[in-house]
């Protein structure tokens, strides 16, 4: 009889159990279909576990920084979903642009007679122009000119210079200082060459000015040095990618300063972190 007792109560609890848990759990599946499937993944995997699986293949210093402020870098990087894409779009030894890549809004640099242009016929896209212009006036209202040498270029001239360049040096050489037609940053129309286009531009004034300033207005040197390996190109003081300041912001804080990886991180995750963000 007590056996038989102690089941029953056994029975009883289990099934108690099993109705408050099952309950529990229908209670908190949202109604609305599309947000419940977002809404049931984050649940069961937070922002703060998804973001570090997208960081398994980073450096530890990149992953210890965006882990100790999630919400910080979360913000930030819901601003740089909101700028059109190809902000961050990649143009690199992986990521090839068409032949036929002409951004729509290049202006010619002429028409702005603040700016110092090392030849005539120079262009950049519209979105640039502001954060140049204002970046070229507090420079000079330092006493430092800010000389504009190379912008945008076109495939075809891309693929004039890197020709160029094998003829001159060899085919090692050239690339690891000239970009594969196709390939280079300078046909998306928003980045510039500074000075004289050589190593020497470092230890310029105007030089060091952009490396220590550059970023308040958007400006990211692309080819770092130490980074060969990574961007596959020699380090080049002189060569600047607009990425806008939420960009370079992000950059710095999160990514050890270095482009190439928030880049990559960007382009290989922009889904999910609007899945995270709800930005769809
Ligand atoms: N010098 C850089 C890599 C370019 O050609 O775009
Ligand atoms: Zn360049």
């Amino acid at each position: 009889m007590i056996q038989k007792g102690s089941l029953f109560i056994a029975v009883v609890v289990v099934l108690i159990l099993l109705t408050t848990g099952c309950s529990a759990k229908d209670s908190s599946k949202p109604e609305n279909g599309k947000k419940a499937g977002i809404s049931d993944m984050q649940a069961e995997n937070p922002a703060s576990e998804r973001l570090q699986e997208m960081l398994t293949d980073y450096p530890p210093v990149i992953q210890e920084s965006i882990m100790s402020d999630t919400d910080g870098f979360l913000a930030l990087v819901k601003k740089a979903l909101e700028l059109p894409d190809e902000i961050f779009v990649m143009a690199d030894k992986k990521h090839a642009l068409g032949e036929d890549f002409i951004p729509e809004d290049l202006v010619p640099l002429t028409d702005y007679s603040a700016l110092t242009l090392s030849r005539k016929n120079l262009k950049l896209r519209m979105i640039v122009v502001p954060d140049l212009l204002r970046m070229v006036a507090d420079a000079q209202k330092e006493g430092l000119t800010l000389v504009v040498s190379s912008t945008y270029r076109s495939y075809d001239y891309q693929k004039m210079l890197f020709e160029r360049e094998v003829k001159l040096y060899g085919l090692e050489t050239a690339e690891r200082e000239s970009a594969r037609p196709g390939t280079s940053q300078h046909q998306l129309g928003v980045t510039i060459d500074f000075g004289s286009i050589t190593d020497e531009y470092a230890n310029t004034p105007p030089g060091k000015w952009l490396l220590q300033n550059g970023w308040k207005y958007g400006f990211s040197l692309s080819y770092p040095k130490g980074y060969e390996w990574l961007t596959g190109y020699r380090p080049e003081v002189w060569h600047y990618r607009y990425i806008t300041p939420v960009g370079t912001e992000l950059q710095r804080r999160y990514f050890n300063d270095v482009q190439q990886y928030l880049l990559m991180f960007i382009n290989e995750n922009r889904n999910r972190l609007r899945e995270i963000l709800d930005l769809f």
